[in-house]
């Protein structure tokens, strides 16, 4: 079945002289006072595009960042978002601080409101907050696939009130694209799980074993597997108390029949910095004051070989220090065996998507989530709270005959 008959989707409604509430995430990464990452405001924009072409009127509405509720914080507004979005699109945006002053919004095609985590009650998924945002619209759409983990009142609550609640074109993309991920993918299917802490990650690595053929890891997480099985890591960056932990998963892959292959050789460093200088070294032959930073050679080109064989490939997770030139290589030539893959392949994660800029590969991924931490849940086999709104007020709506 596909996502379009989960969900009430904007093809299946009438838009014309509506007022569509849409909850996008444009909670984009600010440096220096600057955008310097569009890509989530990007993605929004065909679906933006569609409503207003269809002769409706659109208010978007995102969270930024994690601010205090119910104050303003000038960090966290999206009044830097509202103009790169007006610069975008090439039109007028209507940019509302506050929220109870709505009715004052003139004839404007697009409204972008302030920041939604600055009203009281959003992120308890408050009752009244969320009947003030249905009130505000005749159809809620939900784009926001990477906010679709949070329980809050843009999130679900809104859905559960607004007269009509359906998914938006980027969210039912990205359902898609992952849905294919775990239903019936073609074989072998090999899960990339980077990053610093297996803590984080445990669950994730626990349900995605029993879904792939092969677990590659990376960072901190490989580093903890390593010493499990016996490895001197030296100074690297580990998580003593989930030794038992990763002895255990290590144990369930064989049971499965599943590989977890690890590091046979390895990048080091004294310390984390632009000067450090990068010894290859075979595990064993790791010095105590070693940190690791980077897979060897040898095991990136065993890991590419594998992945070049692969049919289905899930990234999350750089392999090493790779925002250092040194430390970089074992990302780089993991990056660009899944570029060079047939393989169906899907990545995400902050950290990921600077790794894929970095190395230049992402026309050559299937597809690449806007999400992060939903992307890390959906992985998991968690149900997504907001996925979840929206297929129940679905049901609903399909029962009651269609009448909008
Ligand atoms: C993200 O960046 O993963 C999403 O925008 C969700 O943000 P949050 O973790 O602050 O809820
Ligand atoms: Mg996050």
């Amino acid at each position: 079945m596909s996502r379009g008959n989960l969900f009430v989707t904007l093809d299946d409604i009438s838009l014309s002289g509506k007022r569509v509430l849409v909850r996008v995430d444009f909670n984009v990464p600010i440096k220096n006072g600057r955008i310097s990452d569009d890509s989530r405001i990007r993605a929004c924009l065909p679906t933006i595009n569609k409503i207003t072409q269809a002769g409706a009127r659109v208010v978007l509405m995102s969270h930024m960042g994690r601010p205090k509720e119910g104050k303003f914080d000038p960090a966290a507004s999206l009044n830097l978002v509202a103009d790169h979005l007006a610069i975008l699109l090439g039109e007028k945006i209507r940019f509302i601080s506050d929220w109870n002053n709505l009715g004052e919004a003139g004839n404007e095609r697009i409204i972008l409101l302030e920041n939604v985590r600055f009203q009281t009650g959003e992120t308890k998924n408050d009752d009244q907050l969320a009947r003030k945002m249905a009130a505000m619209c005749d159809i809620f759409v939900n784009d926001a696939f990477a906010a679709a983990h949070r329980v809050h009142a843009s999130t679900c609550g809104v859905a559960k009130y607004a007269p009509v609640a359906c998914a938006g074109p980027l969210l039912v993309k990205e359902m898609e694209a992952l849905t294919t991920l775990f239903k019936n993918p073609a074989r072998p299917m090999i899960a990339i799980v980077g990053g610093s802490k297996v803590s984080t990650k445990l669950n994730l690595l626990k349900s995605l074993l029993e879904r792939v053929d092969q677990l590659i890891l990376g960072g901190g997480i490989a580093n903890t597997f390593l010493k499990a099985s016996g490895a001197n890591i030296g100074e690297s960056l580990c998580e003593d108390d989930l030794l038992e932990t990763a002895t255990e998963i290590m144990g369930i892959a064989k049971t499965l029949g599943k590989q977890i292959p690890l590091p046979t050789d390895v990048v080091c460093g004294k310390n984390i910095s632009d000067y450090a200088e990068a010894r290859v070294k075979p595990v064993g032959k790791i010095d105590s004051d070693d940190l690791i930073l980077d897979i060897g050679p040898e095991t990136a080109k065993n890991y590419a070989t594998a992945l070049l064989k692969a049919k289905t490939i899930i990234w999350n997770g750089p392999l090493g220090v790779f925002e250092i030139e040194q430390f970089s290589r074992g990302t780089g030539i993991i990056a660009n065996a899944i570029a060079d893959s047939p393989a169906f392949s899907v990545a995400g994660g902050g950290d990921t998507l600077a790794a894929i800029a970095k190395f230049g590969i992402a026309p050559k991924l299937t597809y690449i989530t806007t999400a992060g931490g939903a992307f890390l849940e959906y992985l998991e086999g968690k149900t997504l709270p907001a996925i979840a709104m929206l297929e129940e007020r679905a049901q609903a709506w399909r029962a009651t005959e269609r009448e909008y």
